[in-house]
């Protein structure tokens, strides 16, 4: 696998230890575990009414506002299929599934380049023709944040903005988030695979207007969001202290592995707000070529769209894992 369908999973043995896929290293709770069990033993075909009502309460929308998914990527690849966009636009560099999506439905895909000093993009930049714009916030893999109002600055009649959230529920309270905005045209993406350790479960969600998401659940089979995945969505939904809890651990261990990157000659490490971080080196290749040697799996991130060899992204892993990492970069340096 290559190019825009290149992911960290393909890059991490199991022996290994992982920075190259962002979920963050913790059990699961004991209720989330209890609740995948519970609809493992349930032999009825699988309703999603429940699933949208937690959504919805958690994000103060209805329920016909939100469309349970397998996994966020599936939001993308739905929209690509139902909507079928002449001309969409890609806020880069960014992950590339819905660019991948899009192209498979043979939309002509723009890329609007953010800028390499701080990763910021100008809403002015997306031209007016595109009728689909993605994007990530935090973006995946320059880990920064953009203010809600370089977001609501895309929509224009006639265009769906799609805001890919899928690591929103890490990022330090007030998170920018615009998943209680209920606006035209704006669709909000979120997975539950990164925070709650669930990548096999393929959980996650849309939030959009509701006509909007009828059209969506108009194009699928029935029944597709299997009974674990609701389950998960619902168990989620209501655990508020769980993301809270994690938020605040990631944000010490990512403050503690910066501050150790930026203090390494050679290193240019970028802040970001998720569990990730995304960094440039002299010889990218060989750098994680040696760290693989020594059993580390990171993410080289040139398949990035205007991003090169020489950079990398990792994992906001547990301190001494991350201290683990820093030791061996020193020597892959
Ligand atoms: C930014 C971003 N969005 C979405 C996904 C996919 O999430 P899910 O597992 O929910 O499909 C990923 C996975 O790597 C991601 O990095």
């Amino acid at each position: 696998v290559s190019g825009l369908r290149l992911h960290g999973d393909a890059l991490a043995a199991p022996e290994m230890l992982d920075f190259a896929v962002n979920i963050w290293p913790a059990e699961r709770p004991a209720a989330l575990q209890a609740a995948l069990l519970a609809a493992l033993g349930d032999p009825r075909y699988p309703h999603d009414t429940t699933a949208r009502e937690a959504v919805g309460a958690r994000h103060a929308r209805g329920p016909h506002e939100v469309l349970p998914l397998n996994g966020a990527c599936e939001g993308f690849w739905l929209l690509a299929h139902a909507l079928r966009p002449r001309v969409a636009a890609c806020v880069h560099p960014s992950f590339t599934e819905p660019e991948a999506a899009l192209r498979a439905c043979g939309a002509e895909v723009l890329h609007v380049a953010r800028d390499p000093h701080d990763w910021s993009f100008d809403p002015a930049a997306v031209p007016a023709r595109a009728e689909l714009v993605v994007l990530g916030n935090p973006n995946n893999p320059t880990g920064g944040l953009d203010p809600p109002e370089a977001v609501l600055a895309l929509l224009q009649p006639g265009r769906i903005v799609v805001v890919d959230e899928s690591f929103m529920d890490f990022v330090p309270e007030p998170a920018p988030s615009l998943a209680a905005e209920s606006r035209e045209g704006l669709v909000v993406v979120r997975s539950l695979t990164k925070l709650w350790a669930l990548a096999g479960v393929r959980a996650g969600y849309l939030l959009g207007p509701a006509e909007l998401v009828a059209a969506l659940g108009a194009q699928r089979q029935p029944w597709s969001v299997n009974a674990l995945a609701l389950a998960a969505l619902v168990a989620c939904s209501h655990d508020r202290a769980t993301p809270q809890r994690v938020r605040s651990e990631v944000a010490v261990a990512r403050a503690q592995l910066l501050s150790g990157l930026q203090v390494l000659p050679g290193v240019r490490a970028w802040p970001g707000a998720a569990n990730f971080l995304l960094l440039e080196v002299a010889d990218g290749e060989g750098v994680a070529g040696r760290l693989r040697a020594a059993g580390i799996a990171v993410r080289p991130a040139g398949s990035f769209p205007g991003l090169g060899d020489d950079h990398l992204r990792i994992a906001v892993r547990r301190p001494d894992e991350n201290r683990r990492l820093i030791e061996a970069l020193v020597q892959a340096l």
